[in-house]
Formats: structure tokens, sequence, C-alpha cells
């Protein structure tokens, strides 16, 4: 009894939380499905026809030639401009291809290196977080004491003043872990420390360094701050526990050069009937200064522009635009976003779909949305034509939006990004090891194809995605009759 009872409650529950059933009328599901064709001569090209393996080819020849791609760097302006070169030549065929300027940030790492001095003497490998100030040169040396989060700082935040304070976060999820990269610096300031040692932000680590951007506040002093290993974080955590002084040295040497002129880089298949409506693709052209970026975010940058390559070779051009952007600068805050975003707000109505990939092109599952109902149903609707390669997956994204750059839309247009099988991510994330190897050429077609088709569709349907964020409430039809069998079922069970 109690069993049936617990399970009737469950259900009222259910039946009264938010849902999301699709009542899509007839004739949109029957457009949507008539595009099965098409997306299947896309998938086809792409994963077994003329396109296969280029997205890869592509990829690796511009990383295997330009390397890292920093913000403010001679050689990120060189990829843009070859990119600007490549994408309208003959064979890829771009349309409107031409870049955007963008006033952005310039910093420089220097010579850097960390010591263990107490409890015993080694070296600590150690990597400046983005927008480090410098240690003078000769370095510092200092005490250091170790928390796990910002409660143990505060509660011993009288232990910080002059230590060098090393943050041990262990991993739950990059969104939690992150703010000790990014906020580390500004919270032990507060308390006087005079550097900030933060253990990479990854699941997994063999000796592995992460870096990526960290903030100030103009309140509070700046001070250096880099990453160590999970490994070297452990340690210190070990020494602590047992009370033994750790002491340590660090040379953090980095220059902020003036800020400097680069690009987003845009190119366009245009729409054959409301060229001023958009889809937009997108991925981020800048990388951190160690690895390549290949995986973040050469990727998603190159799926694309080359799902527009797909598009035009295959005479596919939709009633809509269809614009890819590789954003710059990405890293340093989203700065190539926040500029076209200013530089675009008479056309930002115009904008239907927004999309970025820039959590890894592994295999893809799906799409990951911001969307209300009506936009959620649409988009399962549209990814149950990806599963000939296994990606149907339509997913909505409950906090913080999707993407990286597009999150500053997420408001405002409806979103989506690549949803793939990507618990390795930030095992490769802002380190050395973000290299090609990282890639898979099956995958990067299959995401290829991802992109075109989901983006051809949205671009060609008849009506706009619809721009409401508006989610349907519990159907009461469907409660009611729960509701009374709940309540018969209580009253049975008092009477005996
Ligand atoms: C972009 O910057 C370049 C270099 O300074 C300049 O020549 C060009 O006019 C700028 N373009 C626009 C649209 O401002
Ligand atoms: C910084 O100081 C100003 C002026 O005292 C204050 O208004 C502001 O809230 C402070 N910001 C932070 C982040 O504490
Ligand atoms: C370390 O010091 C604290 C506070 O003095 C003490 O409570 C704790 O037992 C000590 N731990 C070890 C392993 O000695
Ligand atoms: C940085 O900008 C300042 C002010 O415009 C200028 O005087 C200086 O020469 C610039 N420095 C470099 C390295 O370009
Ligand atoms: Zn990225």
């Amino acid at each position: 009894m109690i069993v049936i009872k617990v399970c009737f409650v469950l259900i009222f529950l259910i039946s009264f939380s938010k849902t999301d059933n699709c009542n899509l009328p007839n004739e949109l599901v029957t457009e949507i499905r008539g595009y099965k064709d098409t997306v299947n001569k896309i998938i086809d090209a792409v994963t077994n026809g003329k396109y296969k393996g280029q997205t890869y080819k592509e990829l690796a020849t511009f990383v295997d030639k330009f390397g890292a791609r920093q913000a403010g760097s001679d050689v990120l302006e060189d990829s843009i401009d070859y990119l600007l070169e490549l994408l309208p030549s003959k064979g890829y065929d771009l349309e409107s291809v031409h870049g955007e300027n963008v006033t952005i940030p310039h910093w420089v790492r220097g010579v850097e290196s960390g010591q263990m001095i107490k409890p015993r003497m080694a070296d600590i490998p150690v990597l400046a977080l983005g927008g480090s100030i410098s240690t003078k040169e000769t370095g510092i040396e200092a005490d250091a004491v170790v928390f796990r989060n910002f409660d143990e700082l505060e509660a011993q935040s009288a232990s910080v003043q002059g230590k060098i304070v090393i943050f041990n976060n262990d991993f739950k999820s990059y969104g939690i872990s992150v703010a000790y990269r990014s906020q580390g610096p500004i919270r032990a300031a507060k308390y006087g420390a005079v550097a900030v040692l933060v253990r990479s932000v990854t699941p997994f680590s063999m000796n592995t360094l992460h870096t990526g951007q960290t903030q100030y506040d103009k309140n509070v002093t700046k001070i250096p701050a880099a990453s160590i290993t999970v490994e070297h974080a452990h340690l210190f955590q070990r020494y602590q526990d047992r009370n033994e002084t750790i002491r340590l040295k660090l040379i953090l040497q980095s220059t902020l050069l003036n800020d400097s002129l680069s690009r987003n880089t845009v190119a366009e298949v245009k729409g054959s009937k409301t060229p001023e409506k958009v889809v937009l693709v997108s991925g981020h052209l800048d990388s951190w200064d160690v690895g390549v970026g290949a995986m973040d975010d050469g990727g998603g940058a190159f799926i694309s522009w080359y799902s527009l390559v797909v598009l035009k070779g295959l005479g596919l051009r939709p009633k809509r635009t269809v614009r890819s952007v590789l954003w710059t600068a990405e890293e340093n805050g989203l700065i190539g976003v926040q500029e076209y975003n200013n530089a675009h707000e008479h056309e930002l109505d115009n904008f239907v779909f927004v999309m970025e990939s820039d959590e890894g092109t592994f295999t893809p599952l799906g799409l990951n949305y911001v969307a209300g109902t009506t936009g959620g149903c649409i988009l399962e609707e549209i990814l149950k034509l990806l599963s000939p390669i296994n990606a149907a997956t339509a997913k909505r994204s409950e906090e913080g939006g999707v993407g990286s750059d597009i999150t500053i839309w997420k408001d405002v247009i409806p979103t989506g990004s690549l949803l793939n099988d990507n618990g390795k991510y930030f095992w490769f994330h802002h380190t050395n090891a973000d290299t090609m190897d990282v890639l898979d050429p099956n995958a990067l077609d299959k995401a290829t194809a991802l992109w075109a088709s989901v983006a051809y569709v949205i671009a060609d349907l008849n009506d706009d995605f619809p721009r409401s964020f508006a989610r349907a409430d519990g159907n009461i039809q469907t409660v009611i009759p729960f509701f009374l069998l709940y309540l018969s079922i209580m009253l049975v069970s008092v009477l005996l």
C-alpha cells in the first residue's frame, strides 16, 4: 500500500512539474521530416563522399602551419589572413568573406619557475594564469597555506597575510572549480596573500599544467597567479595536513603590452529569400599559448566554416543566410563576440538561431540548446534527422546557457552548441596536450554534417525559428485523473 501511495505522489508531482509536451502543428512536423533526403545527402557527402576527412585535413594543415594563436600575437593575425584568403577561393567559394576589427588585450608569458624550499628542495612546475602580473625579477619567497575552497579561506583568513595561497579544489565540474582560477587572486589578496597557486582545473592529470584567464579587481592588490598540477596540489595538502611548513619560491614574469587589433572572421552562404535573416555558426580562432589550440577551439571553428563549404558545394542555399563567425580573443573574456554584439546591434533581431562549438568536437551526440518549448520541440524533430549518425539528442541546457562566446545572447536569441562525447575535454583544455592528437577525423566529419544539417534546416524552414523562451506548464488535464486516483487511494487506505 505504502509503495503504491508513494508512486502516486510521485506521479502527481511529476505531472505538475514543468513538462515540454511537443504539440507541433502537423504541417511543421511534415515540413521538417521533408528534409530527410537533404540531410542524408549532407551526411553521405561528409562521411562517405567528397568531403570525407576534409575537416580534419584542413584543421591539421592550419594548426601545423600556425601552432598556438594567442590573442595579440602576430601569428593569430597571420592565421586570420590565411582564412580570409582561403575561404572565398576556388573550391570553397564562401561569400561575404571579411574580417571585422576588434581591439584585444596582449599578454605575453615570460620566464617562470617554482621551487619548494621546505619541507624539502624540489622544482615545482608552474604555468602563469592568463593576465597574471609578474613577481619581481628575483622572485618571491614565502610560506604557503593550502585551502580546499573559499569557505576554508574565509574561516582561516587570519593565516593568509604575507603567504602564498594554494587553492586545492577537487574537480566536481569545470563551472565550480574554474572560480578558483578566475577569482582566486582577488579572494586571496583581500587577506594579504602575496601570490596564488591554483590547482589545474581538470578531472584527470598526468602532471599536467592548465592555464586560463584570471581576473583582478580594482579594489584589491593584484598578486601573481599560476597553476600547479593536481599532483602537486595534493602533495601540498598532505604536507599541510601533517602540519609541515611549506615554503616556496616563485618567479613569474609576463608582460601586458598595448592592446592590439584583431578580427572576427566572417563568411556566409547568402539566403535565397530573406538574406537579412541569419543562422549563425561559430567557434573561436584564438587559443592559449600552450598547446596548439587544435581542440580549443580549432575543431569548433573549422566545423563552422567547413559546414558552409559543404552547403555551398552541394548547392544547398537556404532561404535565410547561414553565417560563420570565427571569434577572436575568446580566451581573454569573450572580447571578440562582445565587439561583434555592439557592431551588429541593428541586426540582432534578424538572428534566428546562433550556434557555437567550444566544448570539443568528439563524437557528436546532438545539440545542447537554450530555447522555449516550441523551439525545443522543433530542434528535437530536426535532430531526429541526424539518427543515421547517432546524433539525434536535443538536450535542453538548464543553467548558464550553451557555448562560450554565445552565452552573451542566452536570454535574447535561441542558442545551440554541439553535444558531443566530450568526457575527456578538460583533460586537454588549455594544456600543452591540446594538439591534433585529441581529434578524430570521423568524429569531425559527423560534427560537420550535424552542424551543416541543423543550420541548413533552421535557415530554410518556412517560418522563423521561434524567439520565445516560454516554457509550457504541466498539462492540467493529465494531472486530474492521477489526482483523483490518488485521493481515492488515500481514502481507501484511511477507511481500511
Ligand atoms: C580596421 O582596421 C584597419 C587597420 O587599422 C583599418 O585600415 C580599417 O579601416 C579598419 N576597418 C574598419 C571597418 O574600421
Ligand atoms: C570597489 O570600491 C568601490 C568604491 O569604494 C565600490 O563601490 C565597489 O563596490 C567595490 N567593488 C568591489 C568588487 O568590492
Ligand atoms: C596539526 O595541528 C593542529 C592544530 O594545532 C592539530 O589539531 C592537529 O592534530 C595537528 N595534526 C597533526 C597530524 O599533527
Ligand atoms: C603603447 O602605447 C603608448 C601610448 O599610445 C605608446 O606611447 C607606446 O609607444 C606603446 N608601446 C608599444 C610597445 O607599442
Ligand atoms: Zn574555447
